[in-house]
C-alpha cells in the first residue's frame, strides 16, 4: 500500500512520516530519501540525500518502506525510474511513502497508485482533486483543517481527521463528520 502525505511547509509531514516509520519498524526497515537533513531517529539509519542511490538501492532491497521526503522537487513526472517507487516496487514487497507540498505536484501515474492521502492545510485545487481521486466528497474542501491537522482519505472512501500527539508519539484519528451528519 502506497501513502502520499501533501500540505504547506512545517505542517507537520515529516513528523507524521517518523511515527508511520516507527510504527511499521521493525517488521519493515525503512529506506529514506531525505534531502533537507531532517533528524531521523538512529533505527532509521539509511537514509540517502541522492535520489537516485536511493533508487537504485531501493531496487536491490526487498520489503521496505521508502519514504521520500520532499518529492514535488526531486520525482521527475516524466521518469518511469521514478513512478517504479509506487508502480512495480511492490513486487519488490515495499511500501512508499510519498511526501509533497501539493498533491498535484505528484504526476497523475503515481497519485494513482496511492491509497491512502494525509492532507494538510493546503489550496482548495489540491483539496478538489484530492477529492475526486479518492472519495469523491467534495465536502472535504470545506474542512477546517488546523495547523499540525491533517485529512486521512483513502479508496474506499473512508475520512479521518488527526494529528500527532507527539507526547504519547501516536497519530491521533477520528471520524470526519459535516454538520448534516449530526
Ligand atoms: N503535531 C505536532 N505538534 C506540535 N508540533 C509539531 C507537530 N507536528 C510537527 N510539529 C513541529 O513543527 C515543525 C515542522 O514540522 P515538520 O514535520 O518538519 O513539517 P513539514 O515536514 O511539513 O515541513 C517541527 O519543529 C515539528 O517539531
Ligand atoms: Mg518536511
Amino acid at each position: 500500500m502506497h501513502q502520499i502525505i501533501c500540505g504547506m511547509t512545517e505542517s507537520g509531514k515529516t513528523t507524521l512520516a517518523k511515527l508511520l516509520v516507527a510504527r511499521l519498524r521493525p517488521r519493515y526497515p525503512a529506506l529514506i530519501f531525505d534531502s533537507e537533513g531532517d533528524d531521523w531517529p538512529a533505527e532509521d539509519a539509511d537514509i540517502y540525500d541522492d535520489f537516485e542511490a536511493f533508487i537504485a538501492r531501493a531496487k536491490t532491497e526487498r520489503g521496505r518502506i521508502l519514504v521520500v521526503d520532499e518529492s514535488g522537487v526531486n520525482v521527475n513526472r516524466w521518469d518511469p525510474d521514478h513512478h517504479w517507487l509506487v508502480t512495480t516496487s511492490r513486487h519488490n514487497g515495499h511500501s512508499t511513502i510519498l511526501i509533497c507540498h501539493q498533491y498535484m505536484q505528484m504526476p497523475p501515474v503515481m497519485r494513482g497508485q496511492t491509497s491512502v492521502c494525509w492532507a494538510y492545510q493546503q489550496c482548495p485545487e489540491d483539496l478538489e482533486k484530492i477529492s475526486r481521486e479518492f472519495c469523491c466528497d467534495r465536502r472535504i474542501m470545506l474542512a477546517n483543517i488546523e495547523h499540525y491537522h491533517f485529512l486521512r482519505i483513502n479508496k474506499r472512501k473512508e475520512i479521518w481527521t488527526g494529528y500527532c500527539d507527539l507526547k504519547k508519539q501516536e497519530i491521533m484519528l477520528k471520524p470526519l463528520t459535516f454538520q448534516e451528519d449530526n
